[in-house]
């Protein structure tokens, strides 16, 4: 008998499960019956293990293959018909031939296993931004967590009706069973070089294969809401990012919608949910990872969070740096490769506090803090990618209109990377095409705690989108441009922000978390005309006193934090033409490229 009333729908489903060989089918009808009947049986067969339930009710640890913790971008494909199309910054096969290499992969791949098809909705059911999609895995816990971080069942059915439009999202362990045989409390997956994050953006299909991470195997998120969704968003003409979205509303009730995109380690969760330091102002959470922005009639970009849950990092997570994190994880969250304490609560590096006791690491064993206080780098008792997935729900600064379906009217972006140097606390683009600019020249300085042989060196992130953009970010770039060109005076401002700055002492110049709040209060400002500024080579930037300073920075830090290290950007300005923007090869938009030209002649002055 037919799963749905929708032909085509019931066709894919056929086809996928002829291939698989599914001991059986189960639909997704989104019921909390089902997602607790899931749970049950994980924590039958070992795979979860019940948390807690007075201290952290609805709560279930989950720990992976230790080789199975984080996305993996060297077996990320962007697999258009053209090479070009994919651009220079995405690995790339001929539809046809990655298709043939992972069939012989799919082909009997769920033997023993329930296929499960999981009908879900990114976005509010219904908007006219969201899309809806339908992902078949052989994974309980990909399940579970869809039913977290999307609209999942019978009502995404009824909109779909019998011929709505669909994206088809496959995914597989890649871990059939024997007869008789069981996972015994393995988490399933294949070795690294039969995992496979697909994307075929013409047919608007995503097929995963050999992973049960999230970022690899929720394909709503990464996968379609960023891959697809901005290779379909440069077609329609809209955007689909990498971006928070938040809520500011000033002590006099004036509301403003801000988006921001930061590189990974930055802090974009915190920031959007960030509680200010500044009397009588108030900040809301509508997203804390993607945004899609459609004009509306009005020809102002519209926001929705195409997402219904946070899918956050664990390691560094605590009640200083993010409180409203914490909160919306104490009920109804799945926790991912944290650690376990003896009284079935959880501990990961950062949270705070010492454990309480004895500890199960992330890999089953027990774990004891060192003498020092410190975790060992390696051998942590969390994952450093450890993570928590928790509904938005939860979130105590959760804005009101934060599931509005028509989306909330954004007036900033905001872009922003650690940068110990050169880049100041916040400064004002000029116009589209340099805000644009700045977007496309987003990086964290390399850290010695990441890669040697680059420490000081400026790893860029154009935009956040470097792994997640579906087609060329050449051409990425030139749609952000006619974008503004088609509404120039509609358009959101655009703001650099920096919270890393240090001196060269290498003390922290700005405290950062609730404090940004105070350069929140002038980009709102600034979106009102108001705010005081002035006007420098790289962009308007706060007089010495329009920003409220904070307990402990003195005037010379603000001196410091609000000036133009000329140097420093003629220097930055060369690294980007001579080692970023020739990666883009002619898609590069000229606009870019005069942005070069205009700021150093600027600067040279
Ligand atoms: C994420 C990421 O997991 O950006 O959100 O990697
Ligand atoms: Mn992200």
């Amino acid at each position: 008998m037919s799963l749905t009333k929708h032909a085509k729908l019931n066709a894919w489903i056929e086809e996928i499960q002829a291939m698989v060989k599914p001991e059986n089918v189960v639909l997704c009808d989104g019921s909390q019956a089902q997602y607790d009947n899931l749970i049950k049986e994980m924590v039958e067969s070992g795979l979860a293990t019940k948390l807690n339930q007075e201290k952290l009710p609805g709560c279930y640890l989950f720990r992976s293959d230790a080789s199975d913790v984080a996305r993996v971008e060297d077996r990320t494909y962007i697999s258009s018909e053209k090479q070009e199309d994919a651009g220079p910054t995405n690995n790339w096969k001929a539809p046809a031939e990655l298709k043939a290499e992972m069939k012989a992969l799919y082909d009997g791949c769920m033997k023993g296993r329930t296929m499960y098809v999981i009908p879900f909705s990114m976005g509010p059911v219904g908007s006219d931004i969201a899309k809806i999609g339908v992902e078949i895995t052989d994974s309980a816990y990909v399940v579970i967590n869809m039913m977290i971080m999307t609209r999942v069942g019978s009502k995404v059915l009824d909109v779909l009706g019998t011929d709505g439009e669909f994206i088809p999202c496959l995914h597989s362990v890649g871990s059939p069973l024997q007869p008789g045989e069981s996972d015994n409390g393995k988490w399933p997956c294949a070795p690294i070089e039969k995992k496979y994050i697909s994307h075929f953006p013409e047919e608007r299909t995503i097929w995963s294969y050999g992973s049960g991470y999230g970022g690899n195997a929720l394909l709503g998120k990464k996968c379609l809401a960023l891959r697809i969704a901005s290779a379909v968003a440069h077609e329609e003409g809209w955007l689909a990012e990498h971006m928070l979205i938040l809520k500011i509303t000033s002590p006099e009730g004036v509301v403003k919608y801000v988006c921001g995109a930061f590189p990974s380690a930055c802090g974009k969760t915190n920031l959007a949910m960030l509680i200010p330091t500044i009397p009588g102002w108030k900040v809301e959470t509508i997203g804390d990872d993607i945004a899609w922005m459609k004009p509306g009639k009005d020809g102002r970009l519209y926001a929705i969070n195409p997402e219904a849950g946070f899918f956050g990092v664990a390691p560094g997570t605590n009640f200083h740096s993010n409180k409203n994190a914490m909160l919306s994880a104490q009920k109804d969250t799945i926790y991912t490769n944290v650690a376990l304490e003896a009284d079935g609560t959880v501990w990961w590096e950062g949270m705070d506090e010492d454990p309480k006791s004895e500890l199960i690491d992330w890999k089953g064993n027990k774990w004891n803090l060192p003498a020092n206080g410190k975790s060992e780098k390696g051998k942590e008792a969390a994952h450093p990618n450890a993570r928590f997935t928790a509904p938005a729900r939860n979130c105590p600064a959760i804005a009101p209109e934060w599931e509005d379906p028509k989306g909330v009217p954004v007036d900033a972006f905001l872009f922003g990377g650690r940068r110990p140097s050169t880049i100041p606390l916040v400064h004002q683009a000029m116009s589209w095409e340099h805000g644009v600019f700045m977007g496309s020249i987003v990086g964290s300085e390399v850290t010695a705690a990441v890669i040697s042989d680059q420490v000081g060196q400026v790893r860029r992130d154009p935009f956040a989108m470097l792994p997640f953009c579906g087609y060329h970010m050449g051409d990425y770039f030139a749609h952000w441009i006619k974008m503004g060109k088609a509404n120039p005076d509609k358009m959101p401002k655009i703001f650099f922000v920096n919270w890393f700055r240090k001196t060269k002492e290498g003390k922290w110049l700005w405290p950062g978390y609730g404090d940004n709040s105070r350069v929140l209060k002038w980009v709102c400002e600034r979106c009102d005309g108001k705010g005081d500024a002035v006007e420098t080579p790289i962009g308007f930037m706060p007089t010495a006193t329009a920003i409220d300073r904070p307990e402990g920075v003195t005037v010379e830090d603000m001196n410091e934090l609000l000036s133009v290290d000329k140097a420093g950007w003629l220097a930055e300005l060369a690294d980007v033409e001579k080692n970023h923007y020739p990666k883009f090869g002619d898609k590069l938009p000229q606009e870019l490229r005069d942005q070069i030209k205009i700021i150093t002649e600027r600067l040279s002055k």
